[in-house]
């Protein structure tokens, strides 16, 4: 007789299965069965989950919102099926497509649309009488979901069409994406605040979109252009796929033209396939190919559509930047917030012209999910340029040598005993004395961007724990006093006498930072520079900060529910309570200095475009903030100053239509010198 399985179990193996589901239908494009079984399955898992609150855990695919229609978003039907592209790799593939459309074409003469592939995340957005009424994921094509508030968020989205007699109905499809540098910048940021980074660009489109909390996409600067139509009313369908992308570009979107002209004929379109093969490692975005596209609408018309994407559409892609390595060994590293992280350490290899030795494989669910052991050897690719991946286990390739990957039960660090919170995917060290956590924690307060104590390295962070004269963050303000100790534990070829001086010196300095830096220094987690800026200016010391409540928090604009909860939860710890108390009692300071009320710039908004010679943007935006003006990063008809430095971008034509003054660089040094 079959045992009978406890609900915790039955909701295990429905979790197993489904996710297994999920990962032939996602990854190895594959499903073994059709979406109505299963949303039975979800829906049993539904059934248990709501019946036991208490086993829903946030890694449960109910509460993922993953390619299908997710739960946490409203579904919205698709008018018309949002499809996808068919692929090809290769000259010769493609010659194969061009000669399936003269096939279908009869003989008819044809144009090429090219343009490019970026990886992002295709987007419906409808639009009644002009007006953003509603926009959607493609998720199974049929049906998506309603991500309209996120996508209201995104500034290459126009809200309103810019046309004269805007149609009854519009419906603009494209991508949402993000650019290599502003996916580096939300890299960085979720570094800095301890969160576990997106892995690629894709990844990073893809989490901000489908954030529940709009001000957390609101921050991430997605962008968006239009490549596909949808439904139409109210006016005369274009006659060309181009006619349609100047309609677009006209009323607002973005349209990243390839080419100045639809292609005559294949060679051309091969001319830009080559000429990209290198060049599109300079644009600012990603793309893995070009889109080829048949130009008028009737000729598409007439060659139609298979059951998942157009005939007279092709998406030519690049060779992905892949090698071939081994898994030598697995390293853990700790993080500040004690999340430990598996890091496979490879035979190094070169990759797109970069040797590679190692790639971090983000958390153990990876692991089974690649079902990678010690010693396989695996396929990595560069993704988004930067990282490497192991993207998959040469199977074949196994001796019957390699080893099981198993997370650590020990810190690697400190050796206490390693956690795993039911809600979470990672593995972490709790124990606040973890000399690993609290290095990383140490480098981040004294981060150039944070406290900036420079003399606060990795080296010297390393000796000041290891030897125990730190174990938190106010036991450098004691240092002062422990001159002795601390000179003779520093090398003298590292730190000398001067050295020493020129540490404390700085470590004293920093007592004087503004709030804001504290707040970020702090590693509250989730709170990144930006948000620690907002934060301090609205509170303006850290008493007011500490004692207001999550609702009260989540009211502060810019700051939504993840950030408020997180602040709340830090604050409400009494080890943070007393490392603060420490801190004021050392004469940290702990209040935003006020902006010099009517000072020149004090409601003055700025906009850059360009690259400035002198400075960087980022010390500009806060010699701005610091005359009491503000940055913000889209042109309106409301922005003060548009400050264009080298090659300005499209922000420098948007302020001479709106009339907005535009300042060069000198210029704009001239009105901020004292
Ligand atoms: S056209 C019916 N054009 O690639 C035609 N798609 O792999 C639908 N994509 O789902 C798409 N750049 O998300 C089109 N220039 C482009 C594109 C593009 C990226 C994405 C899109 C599509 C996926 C197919």
């Amino acid at each position: 007789m079959k045992s009978q399985r406890s609900v915790p179990e039955e909701i295990e193996a429905l979790k197993k299965e489904i996710r297994r589901h999920e990962y032939l239908y996602y990854v190895l494009d594959n499903p073994e069965i059709s979406d109505g079984e299963y949303d039975v399955l979800l829906n049993r898992l539904k059934a248990f989950e709501t019946a036991h609150p208490s086993l829903v855990t946030r890694d449960s695919p109910t509460q993922r919102v993953g390619g299908r229609p997710s739960l946490a978003f409203a579904p919205v039907a698709h008018k018309i099926p949002m499809l996808s592209l068919d692929n090809c790799y290769s000259e010769a593939e493609f010659l194969e497509w061009d000669k399936r459309i003269r096939n279908g074409l009869k003989g008819e003469p044809y144009e090429l649309v090219v343009e490019p592939k970026i990886d992002g995340l295709s987007c419906s957005i409808e639009y009644e009488r002009g007006v953003l009424v509603r926009a959607s994921t493609r998720g199974d094509g049929e049906t998506g979901e309603d991500i309209s508030l996120n996508v209201r968020t995104i500034r290459a989205v126009p809200l309103k069409l810019n046309v004269e007699a805007p149609p009854a109905f519009f419906e603009a499809r494209g991508e949402v994406y993000i650019s290599k540098k502003d996916f580096e910048a939300i890299r960085k940021e979720q570094l800095s605040s301890g969160e576990e980074p997106f892995a690629n660009p894709r990844n990073a489109a893809a989490g901000s979109l489908r954030q529940k909390d709009p001000s957390v996409t609101a921050g991430r600067k997605l962008n968006f252009f239009a490549h596909s139509y949808g439904y139409l009313e109210g006016m005369a369908a274009p006659v060309t796929h181009w006619e349609y992308l100047e309609y677009c570009k006209k009323a607002g979107f973005p349209v990243p033209f390839i080419s100045k002209k639809p292609c005559k004929d294949v060679s051309e379109v091969l001319g830009f396939y080559k000429e990209y093969a290198s060049r599109r490692f300079t644009l600012p975005y990603e793309i893995d190919g070009l889109v080829v596209k048949v130009n008028s609408h009737s000729s598409q018309k007439l060659l139609g559509f298979t059951s998942k994407s157009p005939r007279w559409a092709i998406a030519f892609k690049y060779p992905a930047q892949q090698a071939t390595t081994t898994v030598k060994k697995i390293a853990f590293s700790v993080g500040r917030t004690g999340v430990i992280t598996p890091v496979a350490e490879l035979e190094p290899v070169k990759c797109a012209g970069v040797m590679i030795s190692s790639s971090t494989l983000h958390n153990f669910d990876e692991i089974e999910r690649l079902g990678l052991k010690t010693g396989d050897t695996v396929i990595i690719e560069r993704a988004g340029e930067v990282i490497p991946k192991v993207v998959k286990v040469v199977v074949g390739a196994r001796t019957g040598r390699e080893t099981e990957i198993l997370p650590p039960s020990k810190c690697p660090s400190c050796a206490a005993d390693v956690f795993k919170d039911e809600e979470e995917v990672a593995y972490r060290c709790i124990n606040p004395s973890c000399p690993c956590q609290i290095k990383r924690a140490l480098l981040h307060f004294g981060a150039r961007d944070a406290m900036d104590i420079e003399g606060l390295g990795e080296e010297t962070v390393e000796k000041l724990v290891d030897k125990k004269l730190v174990a938190k963050f106010s036991d450098i303000y004691l240092l002062k006093d422990k001159k002795k100790s601390l000179i003779s534990i520093m090398s003298p070829k590292l730190l000398n006498d001067k050295g020493t001086e020129n540490l404390l010196a700085q470590i004293e300095a920093s007592k004087k930072q503004p709030l804001s830096r504290l707040i970020y220094a702090l590693g509250i987690p989730h709170v990144g520079e930006k948000n620690a800026r907002v934060l301090a200016e609205h509170f303006n010391n850290i008493n007011a900060l500490m004692r207001t409540g999550f609702d009260d928090l989540n009211r502060v604009s810019d700051i939504g529910p993840t950030i408020a909860k997180s602040v709340t939860v830090f604050f409400s710890e009494k080890h943070v309570q007393e490392l603060l108390q420490e801190l004021k009692t050392l004469c940290v300071n702990m209040v935003e200095p006020e902006k010099a009320k009517g000072s020149k710039l004090e409601g003055k908004t700025f906009v850059f475009t360009g690259e400035l010679k002198s400075m960087t943007r980022e010390a500009a935006g806060a010699r701005v903030r610091e005359l009491g003006g503000k940055e913000t990063s889209s042109v309106s008809a409301k922005t003060s100053y548009v400050v264009a430095g080298a090659d300005p971008g499209s922000k420098y034509s948007k302020a001479q239509k709106l009339g907005v003054t535009i300042l060069s660089e000198e210029e704009f040094i001239k009105l901020v010198a004292e």
